[in-house]
């Protein structure tokens, strides 16, 4: 099999494991990027199969259009501000279940959605998995425009090398879902995660990062091509 579609594989394994986690009448929190997709469209075979009601915050406008056309419910956090379960995928996880999102730029929404849950599982594929968080992915940054250079300044403080994610299909930064710019942050190597993400936060003009310290996850389901890893908080 190529390495793209083992991957591929390996995140559908993953997203077909929690899908088993959802129980009819639940709220559920809805990540955002490719792994959830599939959690999504699972989730949205399982509705119509099973004659389920279930209801969803989504995280995105990604997983908003995504929840509609699988038959979710959509509510808002207003109406649910406490979740069943939150499913949400990762760019890297540490063995202490420590992780980086905001590949896909949704990291603020994501944060606030997974932290509504009573219990929040995360799905990736093999690849997230790292022993330092930062070793490979750079922490997303979401900023107000107005304060991007003073923030820039105050993350190279830190030991960050920040840059201005520019948009594939539109000249210039990309917008988040919230109006704001997302900068990546390299750092060398994250030894304390939930030191490093107050710290950032701390920032004025910045919305959110994308460290999410263990004390929020409850599970990682690590999809491989051809079983899943369950590896829970300690
Ligand atoms: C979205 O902002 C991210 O946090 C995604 O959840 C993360 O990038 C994982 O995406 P994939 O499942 O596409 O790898």
């Amino acid at each position: 099999m190529p390495a793209s579609s083992e991957k591929e594989a390996a995140k559908f394994n993953a997203a077909e494991a929690a899908v088993k986690l959802v129980k009819d009448g639940h709220v559920i929190g809805i990540g955002s990027g490719s792994t959830v997709e599939y959690f999504v469209k699972l989730l949205g075979k399982r509705i119509k199969d099973e004659e389920l009601e279930i209801y969803g915050v989504p995280s995105s406008f990604q997983s908003y259009f995504l929840a509609l056309s699988n038959g979710i419910r959509v509510v808002s956090l207003d109406e649910f501000n406490v979740l069943d379960l939150a499913i949400d995928g990762a760019d890297e996880a540490d063995s202490k279940l420590n992780l980086i999102k905001g590949g896909g730029g949704a990291l603020t929404r994501e944060k606030i959605v997974d932290s509504a849950a009573k219990n929040f599982v995360v799905i990736v594929d093999w690849t997230k998995k790292v022993s330092h968080l930062g070793e490979r992915f750079p922490v997303p940054v979401e900023v107000l425009p107005f304060a991007y250079g003073y923030v820039c300044r105050r993350l190279r403080e830190f030991g960050g090398d920040p840059v201005l994610r520019e948009a594939k299909s539109k000249l210039g930064p990309i917008i988040s879902d919230n109006g704001n710019f997302i900068v990546d942050v390299k750092f060398q190597r994250i030894d304390d995660a939930k030191k490093l993400e107050k710290e950032i936060n701390n920032i004025p003009g910045v919305i959110e990062n994308g460290i999410f310290p263990s004390s929020l996850v409850d599970m990682v389901y690590v999809g491989y091509s051809d079983k899943v890893e369950v590896l829970k908080r300690k």
